[in-house]
């Protein structure tokens, strides 16, 4: 194994920071991982994924393992679905590009989310009315302290809205190594609810859509909103939406009657940090080499030599407006290391 010090992380974080690891390990093989935890001479260990969801906001002074375990493959099949065992440094996107190649549906809606496959399970990924839980069987691990490995299914993960027990009471204690994930070979499930979808589809007078479709028109739709990580540094979504008890929501739209707003359940009522921040006046605006981004404010984006502080202050402030002005505090959705 090939263990490099001083490595710069620039290339290894969606943000584009320019921060540097003590130490820097790429692991593409199973008992590789679990020799490097044994390792003594680094106490300090910390994970890297695909590096779309974290904000570096110092140098990482320990030994960085970018997890690279590679391979997809189909490891349960019967007449109308298959079970997919996807290792952890798999690209997501390509994972969805290889599932519409094989005809499979279940993952067009989550098409072009950044990132690789160990990081999907830790926030339950989702986009346009479908989470991994929808697809979800289970994931292997192994145990950062021992090394040994462990299954949990989609129960023992406690999914929630961008939550599952890897940010919970499991937090920082496992490293994902592999999931698998149910798809279908007929009769897909479609989930075309999200108006943004529908409204696409039919624009292409698609009636009866494949998940090629879907993925075709979620594609065109975050094309036009998102920004692309390759050509300015963003972490997606920094912030997660806000849920309101029904209480709090009663108040806030009597206040601000024209707020979109989504039912979760019968108490609770999620609201669009979107909105949020551009009421604020956020929108499209930058201090110095951070910025809000133009067409949907929920992103952050690094301009060209943003640090991890900088956003850091960014996020303060805009935490800081939407409290004031409508009494909601915005939890960030990005890992901030
Ligand atoms: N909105 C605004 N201004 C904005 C952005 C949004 O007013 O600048 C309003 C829009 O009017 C819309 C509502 O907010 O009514 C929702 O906007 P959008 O459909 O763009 O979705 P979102 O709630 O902002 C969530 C996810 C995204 C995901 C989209 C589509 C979270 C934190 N974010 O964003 O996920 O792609 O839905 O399903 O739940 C990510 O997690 O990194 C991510 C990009």
């Amino acid at each position: 194994m090939n263990i490099r010090e001083n490595v710069a992380l620039k290339a290894y974080n969606t943000f584009g920071i320019a921060a540097q690891a003590r130490h820097f390990v790429a692991v593409t093989e199973l008992d590789q991982l679990q020799r490097i935890l044994e390792l003594e001479a680094y106490p300090k260990k910390s994970i890297l994924g695909g590096g779309s969801n974290i904000l570096l906001t110092q140098d990482v002074e320990a030994l960085v393992i970018h997890i690279d375990l590679k391979g997809i493959r189909v490891v349960e099949e019967d007449k109308n679905e298959v079970v997919v065992e996807v290792m952890a440094g798999e690209n997501w996107h390509e994972l969805v590009l290889w599932s519409l190649e094989k005809g499979y549906g279940g993952l067009e809606n989550l098409s072009l989310i950044p990132g690789n496959i160990g990081a999907a399970p830790i926030q339950n990924i989702g986009a346009y009315g479908v989470e991994l839980k929808d697809v979800f069987v289970r994931c292997t691990a192994v145990q950062r302290d021992t090394g040994k490995p462990v299954i949990f299914d989609r129960e023992a993960c406690a999914f929630g809205y961008r939550d599952s027990i890897f940010k919970q009471s499991a937090k920082d204690a496992y490293i994902i190594t592999a999931v698998h994930l149910r798809l279908t070979k007929h009769n897909h499930k479609r989930n075309i609810a999200y108006g943004a979808i529908e409204a696409e589809l039919k624009k292409n007078e698609i009636i009866h859509p494949t998940p090629r479709d879907i993925a075709n028109a979620v594609i065109a739709l975050r094309q036009r909103k998102l920004p692309d990580p390759k050509t300015l540094g963003n972490s997606g979504s920094f912030f997660k939406n806000p849920i309101l008890s029904k209480m709090h929501f009663e108040a806030f739209i009597h206040a601000h009657p024209q707020a979109p707003h989504y039912k979760v359940d019968e108490e609770h009522v999620k609201v669009p940090a979107g909105w949020l921040i551009e009421q604020c006046g956020f929108k499209g605006k930058r201090f110095g080499a951070v910025g809000v981004y133009e067409k949907q404010a929920l992103v952050l984006v690094n301009h060209g030599a943003a640090n991890g502080g900088e956003v850091l202050k960014v996020v303060h402030r805009i935490q800081h407006e939407v409290h004031q002005k409508f009494g909601i505090a915005l939890q960030p959705e990005v890992h901030i290391m």
